[in-house]
């Protein structure tokens, strides 16, 4: 479970911390440009360290000139949590880039594990990843689902296949879940009928679909490689809906389709146990965003280990939570990130008796996170 999440110099958080309750659910609230969405990215990024190398995760868009500070030299990211209740075992994760005039951009990450048993806890700093990854981050998911991926028909030779960040790749998931855990699917079915009432039945059908391949072919004693597009045999979704029977993905509404993707990925087998939502509100009804976010809790609820971070521009969603589970980020006149906890506001404990928490956080705005900040 992640306690807290420390970015110094990451793009607009010059120094942010968030302290997450103990709810499991946690929700970032703020202006365009106010930095939700790269408090996601760096606690991906951390999660990706656990099986990638930096080279590859920090590249392109990624690179450290591009997610450090403008006019810094240096950006680190350091989340600490804790891990099992008997023993718990408490952890520190941090990643770091650092400019110099030997190196260009120079990285290292760093782990602290408690060991040992009550009085004898003693902190451990590991250089390799030689103890286990706290699992709270190994398993991690950063969602931004696009319901026309997810309406995509699409084959799959994984073993256990898995809905992509984008949402491609939903059909063979379905298909996987219904067969391999049905209990698990028919609790999906129903959840999304709570969402969305208009849904009968979730379906998986075989499908046409085309597939693209890396080849490669020996010429003179060199190797060379080419695409090859070759037609397979999928699946896509369809459903039933109130008005009629097995209607194909494409034809679904976006909110739906978001919705269904949403659940296969907390409802799968190999659920993750960190879950990052960008916009979560995205086509979704007021009463629908309510029925989602309880959706959420019931599944948190029975499901230890699982803990999910949103981002979200609805006071319907923020309204199903408690201020201590809202996040509001706000920029300072030079553009740099503040965060402060809903119920770090003054008038909290009036505001609970009196408001639901999306109409405290749309009444006050954000402006009070930055209040008395003169400069930098
Ligand atoms: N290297 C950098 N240095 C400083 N600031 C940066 C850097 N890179 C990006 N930014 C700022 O961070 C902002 C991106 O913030 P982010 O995408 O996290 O916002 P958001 O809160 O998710 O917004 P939205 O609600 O629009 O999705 C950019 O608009 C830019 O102003
Ligand atoms: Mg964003």
């Amino acid at each position: 479970m992640i306690e807290k999440v420390k970015l110094q110099n990451f793009k607009s958080h010059r120094s942010t911390q968030l302290i997450l309750d103990d709810s499991r659910l946690h929700a970032l609230v703020g202006q365009n440009s106010s930095g939700k969405t790269s408090v996601l990215q760096a606690l991906h990024y951390l999660s990706k360290l656990t099986n990638s190398s930096f080279t590859k995760i920090f590249q392109y868009e990624s690179s450290p000139e591009f997610i450090t500070t403008i006019g810094q030299d240096n950006m680190s990211v350091t989340v600490s949590g804790f891990w099992g209740e008997n023993p718990r075992r408490n952890w520190t994760y941090s990643y770091q880039w650092q400019q110099n005039i030997d190196h260009p951009w120079l990285a290292s990450w760093k782990q602290t594990i408690d060991v040992g048993y009550g009085e004898g806890t003693s902190h451990i700093s590991l250089r390799k990843h030689t103890y286990p990854i706290p699992p709270s981050l190994k398993y991690a998911v950063h969602l931004n689902l696009v319901a026309t991926n997810l309406a995509k028909a699409a084959y799959s030779d994984a073993i256990t296949p898995e809905v992509e960040f984008d949402g491609s790749g939903l059909a063979p998931t379905l298909d996987y879940l219904r067969n391999e855990a049905p209990d698990k699917f028919q609790s999906l079915q129903e959840m999304l009928k709570r969402v969305v009432p208009g849904v009968r039945e979730v379906g998986v059908r075989r499908a046409k679909v085309t597939v693209n391949r890396q080849r490669s072919i020996e010429i003179n004693g060199k190797s060379l490689l080419y695409e090859e597009s070759q037609e397979m045999t999928g699946q896509e979704v369809v459903l039933d809906m109130n008005m009629g029977e097995r209607i194909p993905a494409h034809a679904i509404s976006e909110g739906t389709m978001l919705t269904l993707g949403l659940l296969t990925v907390l409802m799968n087998p190999k659920q993750p146990n960190l879950v990052l939502l960008d916009d979560v509100e995205q086509g979704l009804h007021p009463k629908a965003q309510r029925e989602l976010i309880a959706v959420f809790k019931e599944i948190i609820q029975a499901n230890s280990n699982l803990q999910i971070i949103l981002s979200t521009h609805s006071p319907y969603i923020v309204d199903e939570l408690t201020p201590a589970q809202v996040h509001v980020l706000s920029n300072t006149n030079s553009g740099f990130t503040r965060a402060k906890r809903l119920d770090e506001h003054p008038d909290v404990e009036w505001a609970k008796q009196t408001l639901t928490t999306g109409e405290f956080w749309d009444a006050e705005g954000e402006d009070w996170v930055v209040v008395g900040e003169i400069n930098d």
